[in-house]
């Protein structure tokens, strides 16, 4: 009987090439209008990052990311010659961070990066370390030292911090446990993971992250970027290009041509931001397990999968992750038998063969649209600017991870351009990307300090 529903779904999660080129076009609009005066949906925030590396930038750098599951602090050393070395810790994030008190998050976040210059400087270090603090949440920017965050996103709900500046509250967090962090710069993962990226490879057209949310930085030409007029120094070279951090994953928040589903509808709706991220909440990493939960539950209510099972945990927001689908879609057993362990270890729930077949087929529907979905931001981006060729530098647990999303994604994008060549020969590519968070923040200290020595 479940089996039966599989046509439903199929229609309802798959996302046509013709599709795919009208979001794509309507994306490219949506772009520009968020570089407008008036804006957009889609924030497109300048990054302050006006130049792009040489690949000659050196010295010692931290460089601090606060991620999904963990912070990573890590000591950059720039070589020069596009060349880099790094040391980094990791700490696991408090459990329920995501709700956490802001003096906690704060205080989490020195005790971490006090810990790690004691490991690495036993005699304390002569003058202030700069640190470069990858911050991945939307964060305005009048200058590259400060990042006032616009909303929480993927899930983050902790108080008293929208609408602030973060830097003088991290700041202040280390002052008051005496570590010597000069906190230089405030960046986003794309922005860092395009700029590591350009440092090692000139090919680089933009940062990318597909995981636990999605987003995506390019050089913009600043003549093209009308909401900068009156906030730049007269010196600046209007041919010149700065990074924005797109923040697309608030591409459609006003829902004219995304697809959604009533699971979509309710994913947003049972959100700390209801209407924001509608991209995101339809594609990344952190919504991907949820989805496959409550299609699962309403199957459940209607009475056509596990019959007559309990669906208390079935019912708990957020217990199924990224990994539910993706072990489903990799498990080759002949029984599925990887699947069949996982809903009952995590939903206490026992399944037959065409439940599991069922569940690998949703899967394999909900990680295909998430691939071909992500990819109308790199092709808008590319129609914006041009690019006709280069390299996608991308990041993050789903591209890392999730399995066939490469392969899709790289489809997607040959639907969207109608490419005829062999894949080999796709003119832009997706390339895994250099440690945006650690060694692109530092380069864009590195950058940032070589600009103010020059009295830029
Ligand atoms: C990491 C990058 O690999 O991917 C981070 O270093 C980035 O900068 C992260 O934020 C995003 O992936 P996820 O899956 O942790 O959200
Ligand atoms: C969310 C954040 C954005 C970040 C992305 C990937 O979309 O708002 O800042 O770049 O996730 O981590």
């Amino acid at each position: 009987e479940i089996l039966r529903q599989v046509e439903k779904f199929e229609f309802l999660f798959t996302i046509s090439a013709e599709k795919l080129k009208e979001i794509t076009a309507h994306f490219v609009t949506e772009l520009a209008k968020g570089l407008s005066k008036q804006g957009g949906n889609i924030p497109m925030i300048p990054g302050w990052v006006l130049e792009l590396p040489t690949g000659n930038e050196t010295g010692d750098y931290l460089a601090i990311d606060l991620g999904g599951t963990n912070l990573r602090v890590v000591l950059v050393k720039l070589l020069g010659g596009s060349k880099f070395e790094t040391v980094q810790d990791k700490y696991a994030l408090p459990d329920n961070i995501r709700t956490a008190k802001s003096e906690d998050l704060w205080a989490f976040i020195a005790d971490s990066l006090k810990a790690f210059v004691i490991k690495q400087y036993p005699n304390k270090p002569s003058h202030a370390l700069p640190l470069g603090f990858t911050f991945s949440y939307p964060a305005s920017q009048d200058a590259i030292n400060e990042g006032i965050l616009q909303r929480w996103t993927k899930g983050y709900d902790i108080e008293g911090v929208e609408g602030k500046d973060v830097v003088p509250m991290l700041q202040k967090a280390l002052s008051d446990r005496d570590v010597p962090i000069d906190v230089v710069a405030l960046i986003n993962d794309t922005t860092g993971t395009l700029v590591a990226s350009a440092y090692t490879d000139p090919e680089t057209k933009m940062g990318l992250i597909f995981g636990t949310g999605c987003n995506g930085a390019y050089y913009e030409r600043v003549a093209d970027i009308p909401k900068l007029e009156g906030r730049l120094g007269k010196d600046i070279d209007q041919n010149g290009l700065m990074a924005i951090n797109c923040e697309y994953g608030a591409f459609d928040n006003e829902h004219v041509i995304l697809p959604r589903t009533e699971y979509d509808i309710q994913i947003d709706a049972e959100s700390p931001r209801p209407g924001q991220q509608s991209f995101e909440k339809m594609i990344s990493g952190y919504y991907l397990g949820e989805l496959i939960r409550l299609i699962l539950l309403e199957l459940h209510s209607e009475g056509v999968i596990f019959k007559g099972q309990d669906n208390t945990k079935l019912s708990e927001p957020f217990i199924l992750d990224t990994s539910a689908p993706a072990i489903s879609e990799t498990d080759s057993t002949p029984e599925f038998s990887e699947i069949e362990s996982l809903i009952k270890n995590k939903l206490g729930i026992n399944t037959t063969l065409d439940e599991r077949k069922f569940i690998r087929r949703l899967s394999e529907l909900i990680g295909n649209r998430a691939a071909r979905l992500s990819v109308c931001g790199i092709a808008a981006i590319c129609k914006k600017r041009n690019y006709e060729t280069g390299h996608c530098a991308a990041d993050g647990s789903v591209y890392n991870r999730y399995p066939g999303f490469k392969e899709r994604a790289a489809q997607g994008l040959r639907d969207i351009f109608d490419w005829t060549v062999e894949p080999k020969d796709y003119p832009i590519v997706i390339t895994p990307a250099e440690d945006g968070s650690g060694a692109g923040a530092a380069i864009i200290a590195a950058l940032t300090e070589k600009r103010l020595a020059a009295g830029l």
